[in-house]
């Protein structure tokens, strides 16, 4: 697997379908089509891709996509973005996940992200934003809360 860099990989291959669409994360929309990223890549295509955004010497990750779970995906590009964050001189990388991930709730945890926040009902301004985000999960739980997670760089 190789974890290359998504605005090189689309110069190179024009047809590659990359992730894309809005996600909003307190209380503001990001466009992933504006945002730097990397991509998983095998011989199969992309496994997933993380799009991020570095500000004021902080590195948040927007949004991350494994396609292949339970391959090593995810945590290979998170590890590309806390590397390139490090380069960056960035003080933290950082992101919110929803109350009713669980799955990203154990992932971030397990890879050395800290819980450092609770941002209690943001879903109800990122709805606002964003009005296709569901009120439930699949397995019944409220979508309400916006969970941040830090790793100290
Ligand atoms: C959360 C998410 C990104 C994880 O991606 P992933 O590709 O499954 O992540 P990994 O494969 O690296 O790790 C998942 C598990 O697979 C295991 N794993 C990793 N490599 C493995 C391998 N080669 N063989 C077997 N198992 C492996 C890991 O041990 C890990 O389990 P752990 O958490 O108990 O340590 C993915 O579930 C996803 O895209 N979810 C939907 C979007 C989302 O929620 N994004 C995060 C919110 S911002």
């Amino acid at each position: 697997m190789l974890i290359t860099d998504i605005d090189e990989m689309k110069a190179m291959h024009e047809s590659a379908v990359v992730d894309s669409g809005f996600v909003a994360t307190c209380g503001r929309m990001h466009d992933l089509n504006t945002l730097p990223g990397f991509a998983a890549l095998t011989d199969e295509g992309i496994l997933g891709t993380v799009f991020y955004l570095i500000e004021n010497h902080e590195c948040e990750i927007v949004s991350l996509e494994s396609r292949k779970e339970n391959l090593g995906v995810g945590s290979a590009l998170v590890q590309r973005v806390v590397d390139h964050a490090r380069t960056a001189s960035c003080r933290r990388v950082w992101l919110v996940t929803t109350n009713e991930n669980l799955r990203a709730i154990r992932f971030y945890q397990r890879r050395g992200f800290e819980m450092k926040a609770i941002h209690r009902n943001a879903v109800e301004a990122a709805r606002k934003l964003k009005p296709s985000i569901p009120f439930t999960s699949e397995d019944g739980i409220p979508i309400k809360h916006e969970i941040e997670f830090e790793m100290l760089l």
